[in-house]
């Protein structure tokens, strides 16, 4: 239920020592209950909200001449949704970028919803919220679980109307950021035969919250979903306690970095076009558990050739000739044909564009394809015909090339004239 929602309209405010507030327009996104009779479907409200991250490390680079500064509302209003999150341990991986988004002008999608965790009432106090948080054309993307901070409860203490909590001096929701998973790769393209890495990573409050922890990574493609690889550890402990299930040879989550770094990205090698799909990170840490999703991309390039190593035209009946594209995936692949007389310059497009054949598929799932067009006789000796392919995996188009020769007949007669009349003259020459 990742969605793009609202965009990022954000301001920011740099404090001295090389921090900056960063202020994201988000979404409170709220299940419809009560509306159930509307009819099919989840219902889902969206109510503007802000969440302001504090404290946000800045590099020394910066431009910051054209941040603006941040300021609470004067009176604090309970029908504003304002979180503000004060605590910046765990430290939002790659955070810095919002601040570039915002000068780069891209959008930020930021959404917010109740978070109820596992085996917790409903409700209770302190309440948990999950914010999914990316930026377009970036690749960065966050799920983060905030947990609402107490406040000191007196007389003038505001409750926010829609969420029911207690409100901050300032008019804001304080929260902290207790577990968040995150990758820096939204989608990723590998070759066939080859090995990639998924990127995913997570971080907890310094606090040993949970000394377990559980990663699932599970693909998902047209319709079907597969466990690929399910680890069980205690943070704390030694690898011992470690339980790895791998349901695909060849994947593998480095221990190590799991439990140092809670790096979790997962290695796969030997890759197979049946490998593609979306990838499900999950982590498991107590009563909470996030995500983040990444697509896999398998991409490999035609191989590409014509049908004839020499074309020679005959007068009496036109020459088929055919482009060859072998092994690739995926399916999508263009043929073009052109054709440069000698006497030209600028190629021009073959008037009948090639009839294709149906594609065939390989065993290993690769597609192989092939293009065939007529040359007529008509055509001049010493014309180029080029064959142009262009694919996905292809980061240039492809060319492959033919020059037309002169008919047999003709080159045949002539070289045999020529040949007689010099054993003729030689002949003369010697009597
Ligand atoms: C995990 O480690 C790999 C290298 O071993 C690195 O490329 C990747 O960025 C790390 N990912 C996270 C989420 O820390």
């Amino acid at each position: 239920m990742i969605e793009v929602l609202f965009f990022g309209l954000f301001l920011t405010f740099v404090n001295a020592d090389g921090v900056a507030d960063v202020v994201l327009s988000c979404s409170l996104v709220e299940e419809g209950a009560g509306l159930g009779g509307m009819g099919g479907g989840a219902l889902f409200t969206r109510t503007p909200a802000t969440l302001v991250l504090r404290d946000i490390p800045v590099g020394p680079d910066e431009s910051l001449d054209t941040l603006t500064p941040f300021v609470p509302p004067s009176v604090p209003d309970p029908d504003l949704i304002l979180f503000e999150n004060k605590v910046s341990s765990p430290e939002i991986p790659n955070a810095g970028m919002l601040l570039h988004a915002d000068c780069n002008e891209q959008e930020v999608m930021c959404e917010i919803s109740r978070y109820t965790p596992r085996g917790l009432e409903e409700g209770s106090d302190p309440a948990y919220f999950m914010v999914s948080l990316s930026v377009v054309g970036f690749d960065f993307s966050t799920s983060l679980i905030l947990q609402t901070l107490p406040v000191d409860k007196d007389q003038q203490t505001l409750v926010q109307n829609k969420l029911s909590l207690p409100l901050s001096q300032s008019g804001t929701l304080l929260t902290k950021v207790i577990f968040l998973v995150f990758s820096n790769i939204n989608s990723v393209s590998a070759p066939l035969r080859g090995d990639v890495l998924l990127n995913c990573g997570f971080k907890q409050e310094e606090i040993p919250l949970a000394p377990e922890v559980g990663l699932e990574w599970r693909l998902q493609h047209r319709g079907k979903g597969r466990k690929v690889l399910e680890i069980k550890t205690k943070l704390d402990d030694t690898e011992g306690a470690t339980v790895v299930h791998g349901e695909r040879k060849g994947s593998s989550v480095d221990g190590a970095q799991f439990l140092s770094e809670g790096n979790v990205s997962m290695s796969l090698t030997e890759l197979k076009v049946v490998d593609e799909g979306t990838y499900i990170c999950t982590v498991n840490l107590g009563h909470f558990h996030a995500q983040q999703v990444i697509q896999l991309h398998i991409i490999q390039p035609p191989q590409v050739s014509l049908s004839e190593e020499k074309l020679v035209l005959s007068k009496s009946s036109p020459q088929t000739l055919s482009c060859h594209c072998a092994k690739y995936y995926p399916l999508e692949a263009q043929m073009e044909w052109f054709f440069l007389p000698p006497t030209e310059t600028e190629p021009k497009l073959f008037p009948n564009q090639g009839s294709l054949s149906s594609h065939r598929q390989h065993g290993d799932r690769t597609f192989s394809l092939s293009s065939h067009i007529t040359v007529p006789p008509s055509f001049s000796p010493g014309t180029k015909i080029t064959c142009r392919v262009s694919h996905l995996a292809l980061a240039e188009p492809l060319y492959v090339s033919i020059v037309v020769e002169s008919p047999r007949s003709d080159s045949y007669w002539w070289v045999l004239g020529f040949l007689v009349v010099t054993v003729l003259f030689f002949y003369q020459v010697m009597k």
